[in-house]
């Protein structure tokens, strides 16, 4: 399949990437679900959390597939990386948990809608159809979850002021 070493590992390390990426989204969405009172979100962000698990175990089998999965120790932690990244700038908003929450999910899924986009070029470029394919569909699938919560903006923004009433 991918005759170039080069960039065979390459390729390799985005998919280890991604697939940090995954498992970081998993512990979010596991956090959201918990914090979010309202059912019918609930339920959307739980969907979301298995169709997450599911793109986590397709990569693990390409990762396999490329002969990389021995190689995930010597990586850095990405996972940890991610996390910062996609929290760091929202600490100020801690105390209204429906927005943060939207916030935070809406700007994972832009995060991971990047990274497929890349992974899914390099692995065109390595002639590894299968990833490629896999890296588009994931796309459309984080598309589609952007999609969903970008429709209950006033939803979350009711939630947190309720939330802030019965608080008060
Ligand atoms: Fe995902």
């Amino acid at each position: 399949m991918v005759q170039n070493d080069g960039l065979r590992s390459k390729l390799i390390e985005y998919v280890q990437n991604v697939h940090a990426l995954e498992g970081n989204v998993v512990l979010m969405l596991d956090s959201i679900v918990l914090t979010t009172r309202d059912e019918e979100l609930r339920e959307m962000f739980r969907v979301h959390r298995e169709e997450s698990r599911r793109q986590q175990e397709r990569l693990r089998e390409r990762l396999e597939a490329l002969g990389g999965l021995g190689l995930a120790s010597l990586r850095k932690n990405v996972s940890a990386i991610a996390s910062a990244q996609a929290k760091g700038a929202f600490d100020v908003f801690r105390s209204d948990k429906p927005v943060q929450n939207a916030r935070d999910a809406f700007v994972t899924e832009h995060l991971e809608i990047a990274s497929y986009e890349i992974l899914e070029r390099m692995a065109e470029r390595a002639g590894d159809e299968e990833t490629a394919r896999v890296a588009r569909e994931h796309r459309a699938e984080e598309q589609a979850m952007a999609q969903r919560i970008a429709e209950n903006w006033d939803r979350f923004v009711d939630l947190a002021l309720e939330e802030g009433r019965s608080r008060a």
